[in-house]
């Protein structure tokens, strides 16, 4: 099958690279310069786990344009992943979408065959029915579902490990507007996926209404776990772990999502759950849940701050190991760990700081007040209170035992996923503390 993906960033490059690594030949599209002739040169302008190995296999079966006219000319489907930010009030912005469909359109017009236009950037509930469909059986004068088909086809994939969630999808969502699109996109997936997905055909809009549930109902699952490890953190000789061990294994419930900590950050998550409220409040339903997931998650900064500030004064550094908003990637969006970074900085405290990857993402207004170093034990070693705030593999394996011998001075460690597993053996010289 020849399929095209327009928007080649954080996903949409990945998809693209996956499906031409499983023989198929692809259009790759974007509107970027820069991007493209990287790509034409077989450079990669994207920083995700595997991707450059992947292209390099895949390159022969790839070509790159900024041409979506000529893209959609000459292959048969065509796979729309571009940015669709959160406007005002929570609601995802649909003009980078509807002006990749304004440039589809005058190719639709001309093409013989059927052509299935599969929209993967998360939107608004109604976008597709309302606004799409419209928009191109106007401009290519041709009717959805006799001489083109469009499908909504979100991804559920998490930054880091792209390659590996788009190549074994759990689900794969297909909202279609009619049988042979559906047919379509499923065939497609069926060819390049390695797992046994469960295919979920529907409608539209039900596409769309589900692919924002489904990450509303994870961060709901997640702050479940971190209020248990609040809960267990009040009594003498409770552990989260074990109770959310338990709980995992009762198939109601799964262990997948369980884990008590910092809460849910990064590009996707919390804007979803904004889009769900804006979604439920412009359909006139009062919504109870999201609204708590979200109070519940972004107290976690301020509990920690208040933890801190209790125990060490104003002139102490506070080392922060990990802002990356989940280990396996360099992005920071929405970090809780940047909320902490930012609340210290306030308060007018130092900070010293650590990650493996996003060392160059600390944001440009804190680069002159933060100390980033090269390694956490000299991160640690600088500081008074210490937070282990993304559970990098890394900071588990440190032997901390032998650090604090080094210590030159007595800290509080604030351990907020329990990874530094021998950080609590420490005499005096260091008060350990474990979220939950
Ligand atoms: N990245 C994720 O983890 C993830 C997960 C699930 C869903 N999504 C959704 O996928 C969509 C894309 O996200 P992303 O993270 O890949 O974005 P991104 O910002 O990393 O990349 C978007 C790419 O689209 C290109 N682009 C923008 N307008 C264009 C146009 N008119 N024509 C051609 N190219 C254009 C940009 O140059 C860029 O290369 C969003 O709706 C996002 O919500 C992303």
């Amino acid at each position: 099958m020849k399929i095209s993906v327009i928007g080649l960033g954080k996903l949409g490059l990945c998809a693209a690279a996956c499906i031409a690594s499983k023989g198929h030949s692809v259009v790759g599209v974007d509107n970027s310069e820069p991007v493209v002739s990287a790509l034409k040169k077989r450079l990669c302008p994207i920083r995700e786990n595997g991707l450059e190995d992947l292209l390099e296999r895949s390159f022969e079966r790839m070509t790159f344009t900024m041409d979506a006219h000529e893209a959609v000319l000459s292959t048969d489907v065509t796979l729309i992943i571009v940015p669709t930010p959160s406007g005002p009030g929570g609601a995802f912005v649909n003009d980078r979408v509807t002006a990749v469909l304004k440039a589809v359109a005058p190719a639709l017009a001309r093409k013989k065959d059927f052509h299935v236009v599969d929209v993967v950037s998360t939107v608004m509930p109604g976008s597709s029915q309302r606004e799409f469909i419209p928009l191109l059986e106007e401009a290519a004068h041709k009717k959805r579902g006799v001489d083109f088909g469009f499908v909504y086809n979100p991804e559920f994939i998490a930054l880091g490990s792209v390659i590996r969630d788009f190549l074994n999808p759990d689900l794969v969502l297909i909202g279609a507007s009619d049988e042979k699109s559906g047919s379509a996109v499923r065939g497609l997936y069926e060819s390049f996926v390695d797992s046994a997905p469960e295919f979920a055909v529907m409608t539209l809009v039900n596409a769309e209404i589900t692919k924002l549930a489904l990450n509303c109902y994870v961060t709901m699952k997640i702050t479940y776990a971190n209020e248990l490890a609040r809960l267990c953190e009040a009594l003498e000789g409770a552990d989260v772990d074990v109770v959310t061990g338990a709980l995992g294994a009762d198939t109601r419930v799964g262990k997948r999502c369980l884990k008590g900590g910092l809460g849910f950050a990064g590009p996707c998550f919390p804007r979803d759950n904004a889009a769900f409220q804006k979604f439920a409040a412009d359909a006139g339903v009062e919504l109870f849940l999201s609204p708590q997931v979200v109070r519940s998650n972004d107290s976690i900064v301020d509990y920690l701050f208040s933890m801190v500030a209790g125990r060490v004064g104003k002139e102490a550094t506070i080392a922060l190991l990990g802002f990356a908003y989940k280990p396996g990637t360099h992005i920071t969006e929405r970090s809780q760990s940047l909320a902490l970074m930012n609340r210290f900085l306030e308060a007018g405290y130092r900070i010293a700081a650590h990650d493996p990857m996003a060392e160059v993402e600390i944001p440009h207004q804190y680069k002159d007040s933060v100390t980033v170093y090269d390694t956490p034990e000299e991160t640690v070693t600088a500081a008074e209170a210490v937070l282990l705030l993304t559970p990098w593999p890394e900071y588990g394996a440190i032997d901390w035992e032998s650090l604090w011998k080094e210590l030159p001075r007595p800290i509080h460690f604030f351990d907020c996923w329990r990874v530094a597993k021998n950080a609590a053996r420490a005499g005096d010289k260091v008060h350990y503390w474990a979220l939950g």
